[in-house]
């Protein structure tokens, strides 16, 4: 967990220090202050990626060479620190020895909503699919093996086909089936855990009964592949199909997660405001399967919680936040809420972001 960072010319800062707690942070200030650069900062610590550009350049201040974060976890004493420079590409370095992107999520393992993705429904199956897989790789070394080595074998595969023929095709239908098999095997185990914390966390939330749509939602894990068949004959009875279409059609890389209400596709009934909060519980119980079966604390990052989200549901936000062990960094326009929150929490630290400038 980052307890101290600090950034230098990164975004609209030229220069900021500042401790977060481990409890619930939260960062407040008009439009531009530099809430969402704060927690993109936070993000790229976890991720080395922004959630916000593509192009990690922009992050740099205008017209200065370069931007540095450092980050502190004063509890294993871990440093971090990543830097970009213009034409150079980025580089992130861990307790003085230079490290991949692909390390950060299991030192700093974080989960962020914010206006791109806040609606978990509505997003590709791409994006759950990578939920999923990102809290795997956090939790499970055997999982990152099975992942890449499903992924090389499908690369392989997908070659011979664009090639157009068959030819040597039948090793890699066997070991596409045999890893798949394991990597499948791995999310449905992670989804159920996650499913019975999701429901845990609704049933401890449900004073309101503003929560109870969320009891109609049907969640469903989706393997990529019709389950009355097997991945090894899916492969090999479609062999033509994906001859014709240039591409394995049907496999582990086209799991999801499918949201249903009443048979209908639940994106087509749910308001924004109701996606935005079944992301966040979504997101947390993941969380809450790290840390009480893998003994990981993951930090969860919201960038403008408000938005979206009415007084009432925005309450229930707040009951949440008591249920949770985990670090939470969250921003918000106004202070409007804050003197509620301060009241429940052990641990809470607010921030002005205009004075931190
Ligand atoms: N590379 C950069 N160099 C300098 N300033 C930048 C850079 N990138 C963004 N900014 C500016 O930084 C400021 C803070 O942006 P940020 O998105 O963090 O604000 P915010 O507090 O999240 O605002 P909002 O409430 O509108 O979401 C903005 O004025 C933005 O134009
Ligand atoms: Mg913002």
């Amino acid at each position: 967990m980052i307890n101290n960072l600090s950034l230098k010319n990164f975004r609209c800062f030229e220069s900021l220090d500042i401790s977060l707690c481990s409890g619930i942070n939260f960062f407040y200030g008009k439009n531009g202050s530099g809430k969402t650069s704060i927690l993109e900062s936070i993000y790229l610590c976890s991720s080395g990626k922004s959630f916000k550009s593509s192009n990690i350049k922009s992050l740099i201040q205008i017209d200065k060479d370069s931007f540095l974060i450092k980050g502190y976890d004063n509890e294993r004493g871990y440093t971090l620190q990543i830097s970009k420079s213009n034409n150079v590409s980025l580089t992130i370095v861990a307790n003085n020895s230079k490290v991949t992107s692909s390390k950060l999520i299991k030192e700093f393992p974080a989960t962020a909503i914010h206006n791109n993705t806040f609606s978990f429904a509505d997003a590709s199956p791409d994006f759950r699919r990578k939920l999923l897989d990102r809290a795997l790789f956090v939790s499970n070394d055997q999982f990152s093996e099975t992942w890449f080595s499903f992924y090389r074998c499908l690369k392989q595969r997908n070659s011979i086909l664009r090639g157009g023929s068959l030819k040597n095709i039948e090793p890699w239908d066997i070991k596409i089936a045999d890893e798949g098999v394991k990597l499948n095997k791995y999310r449905a185990d992670f989804f159920n855990l996650t499913l019975d914390e999701l429901y845990n966390i609704i049933d401890k939330l449900d004073e309101s009964k503003s929560t109870n749509y969320l009891r109609n939602i049907d969640i469903a894990f989706y393997s990529g592949w019709a389950n009355d068949s097997t991945l090894s004959r899916i492969i090999t009875n479609n062999r033509y199909q994906d001859l014709k279409r240039r591409t394995t059609t049907l496999g582990p890389h086209k799991a999801d997660i499918k949201f249903l209400i009443n048979d209908i596709d639940a994106r087509q009934i749910l308001s924004r405001g109701e996606q935005k909060l079944f992301s966040i519980l979504w997101c947390c119980a993941q969380h809450e399967v790290l840390r009480k079966s893998f003994n990981i604390k993951a930090s969860l990052i919201i960038d403008d919680i408000k938005s979206e989200l009415d007084d009432s549901t925005f309450l229930v936000f707040l009951n949440l936040l008591k249920l949770l062990n985990n670090q939470v960094i969250f921003s918000c326009i106004d202070d409007h809420f804050s003197s509620k929150i301060e009241l429940n929490f052990r641990e809470f630290k607010k921030f002005h972001v205009e004075q931190l400038r």
